[in-house]
């Protein structure tokens, strides 16, 4: 979603700006725009559309060493140039860019009004910028506090001041902040990536302070004035592992790279000396594991489903009661939370508003919950207890590929650790660590056979509807199945569990519907064959993914129109081999139809605003 970009230091201020714009525009954005210090006033120039509007508009001759940018997503007021960042106070000394939402905003802007105030635009991020115009002190740093003393919501800011050359001013609450250190400059940004060109060195803003960056220094002090202390850490990434390289788009490079981003998920983590899982981040010792009852998982999007299938396997393998929820529907039904009871939050980028308040609720309510976290040092990460970091490395496009199948495996992981502690014996532990071992070979040989998806998409690209089957793990690949084929190629699918088919779903099988049905072999290959029946007996196309079969093969191919084969591995792990050619079929649907596959319409990366 939004983004914000800033920079001080020696460079010229707008290749900075635009730069770290664009490193941002896969969290989603409709709008962008930037603010400079030039002389004793202020540039500000935005635009609503991509960024490269904004760009083809601005002059040529635009020279500052100081300035802020933004990428906005709408959500109050409609993606317009006006509404667009930075907002700027009436005299244009002072210039905003706003992430999160100011939920005081009407009564904030009906004081304003009545106090002579002209806004520009409907957003409620403007506000901020009257407010730090009409604070009465000596310096931004301070104007900011007492501007932000009266706000209600979330926000991570960017400010800047023409009288104060240099300098710009930056805050958090619940909108992630991050400043970059470099030698004699100092930058600003909502996500790494857009630092990471720059620094490896970052500071990450905590909930509830302000930061005064000017070229050689940082402050950062409390909503209270009072000093904070803050350590630097050093980000893993550098800009290559952001570049698309010789990819076409980021979605195609993210699934090729599922070998090594499991490779890394699984690194130093395989105890062979216990045929156990080696977890060093969990803060809680085999005595404390042991006490817990039940294990909850919550997540967004695609990371509940990778949550849903993860549960699957933590219960089966360790035996503890465990299921999914959306981490939003958790949060708002007034959960019990029990002192028994482990939660898991699962989340990509670590910034996912639901996923962040459902943790902060549980934290509330006394319960101990661990993060299943790709990106280090974010938010949830830092909110959680404990929890396993998933290292697939930076996922830039929209949808979810390498840091889903990442999650399966991370929890995979868990579940192999609290089942040694139980009832899994040795061979079984060894069985599952083989696999895990295995694993990223066997994804190779599906990558491989790409062009066999590329072909099959051709097939199924004109249809407008489709149905996703599956049972137990293979009904979570059916629902990511059937989320990133919706996502990318704005096709209409569905994922029902195959029990479910003759309770509703059937009605609309028809020539017209093709199903794709998960069909692992395994206990419920017989049941699962049948439902294929129900559908072919309808005339519905049926594309199966599914397993070497043996002597059922032929029975496959007397039902279904298109068979894809994957390797067979482990009853946990071919979930995550299933998926791959659905990926791939949503990617190659999305191409066929013409569909922008990194950045799906009305979808952001990181969702941080309710
Ligand atoms: C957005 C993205 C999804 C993602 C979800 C959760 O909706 O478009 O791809 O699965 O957020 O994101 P997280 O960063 O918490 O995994």
């Amino acid at each position: 979603m939004c983004g914000i970009v800033g920079y001080t230091g020696k460079q010229s201020v707008v290749p900075v700006l635009l730069e770290g714009l664009h490193q941002l525009e896969y969290r989603g954005y409709d709008s962008s725009g930037i603010a400079l210090q030039r002389g004793d006033r202020l540039a500000v120039h935005r635009r609503c559309g991509k960024i490269r509007v904004l760009e083809s508009d601005l002059p040529k001759r635009l020279a500052g060493k100081t300035g802020i940018g933004h990428t906005r997503w709408a959500t109050h007021g409609e993606p317009t140039d006006d509404n667009a960042h930075p907002h700027s106070s009436e005299d244009g000394r002072f210039a905003v860019v706003h992430n999160g939402i100011i939920e005081n905003s009407d009564p904030l802007r009906a004081r304003l009004v009545e106090h002579g105030v002209h806004f520009a635009s409907e957003t409620d991020s403007e506000v901020l910028a009257h407010l730090v115009a009409a604070a009465d002190a000596p310096t931004l740093l301070e104007r900011v506090r007492l501007a932000l003393a009266e706000v209600e919501g979330t926000y991570g800011i960017a400010v800047i001041d023409a009288e104060s050359p240099g300098e710009i001013v930056v805050a958090r609450n619940g909108s992630p902040v991050v400043i970059g250190i470099g030698d004699k400059e100092m930058l600003v940004a909502s996500d790494v990536g857009a630092l990471v060109r720059h620094t490896q060195q970052v500071v990450y803003l905590d909930d509830g302070e302000i930061a005064e960056l000017t070229p050689s220094a940082y402050r950062v002090i409390t909503l209270d004035a009072a000093p904070a202390t803050k350590q630097s850490a050093s980000i893993d990434w550098s800009e290559e592992t952001y570049a698309r390289g010789e990819y076409s788009h980021y979605t195609l490079k993210e699934i090729h790279e599922q070998p090594e981003s499991i490779r890394r998920t699984l690194r130093g983590r395989l105890d062979r000396r216990f045929q156990a899982a080696h977890l060093g981040g969990l803060n809680l010792d085999a005595r404390e594991l042991l006490n817990f009852r039940r294990i909850k998982v919550l997540g967004c999007g695609s990371a509940y489903i990778s949550g849903c299938i993860g549960a699957r396997i933590v219960e089966q393998l360790s035996r503890v009661p465990c299921d999914a929820e959306p981490a939003a529907e958790f949060r708002y039904r007034n959960p019990v939370i029990e002192a028994d009871t482990l939660y898991l939050a699962v989340s990509q980028s670590g910034e996912t508003f639901d996923t962040l308040s459902a943790v902060q609720e549980i934290k509330r309510k006394g319960g101990r919950v661990l993060g299943v976290v790709n990106a280090v040092g974010s938010s949830i990460a830092r909110a959680c207890d404990g929890g396993v970091y998933l290292h697939a490395g930076p996922e830039i496009a929209v949808v979810s590929t390498k840091t889903f199948t990442s999650t399966i495996a991370a929890l995979a992981l868990l579940a192999l650790h609290v089942g040694r502690m139980r009832d899994v014996s040795v061979a079984q532990g060894k069985r599952l660590l083989d696999a895990l071992d295995a694993l990223p070979d066997a994804i190779q040989t599906i990558l491989d056979a790409e062009d066999e998806y590329r072909q099959m998409a051709k097939k199924y690209a004109h249809y407008d509807n489709a149905y996703f089957i599956g049972r137990n793990l293979g009904f979570g690949v059916a629902m990511e199945g059937a989320l990133k084929l919706k996502e990318v190629s704005y096709l209409h699918a569905e994922a029902y569990p195959a029990s479910e088919l003759k309770h509703g779903p059937l009605a609309l099988v028809s020539p017209e519907v093709p199903t794709v049905f998960v069909l692992p072999d395994d206990d419920l290959l017989d049941k699962n064959l049948s439902s294929i029946e129900q559908v072919r007996s309808r005339k519905g196309p049926v594309l199966a993914v599914t397993h070497p079969l043996g002597e059922n093969a032929e029975r496959l191919a007397a039902l279904a129109d298109d068979v894809l084969e994957v390797p067979k591995l482990h009853e946990y792990l071919d979930p995550i081999l299933m998926l791959i050619p659905l990926q791939f079929l949503a990617y190659f649907i999305a191409l066929e139809r013409g569909c922008d596959v990194d950045q799906p319409r009305n979808l952001a990366k990181s969702v941080t605003v309710e």
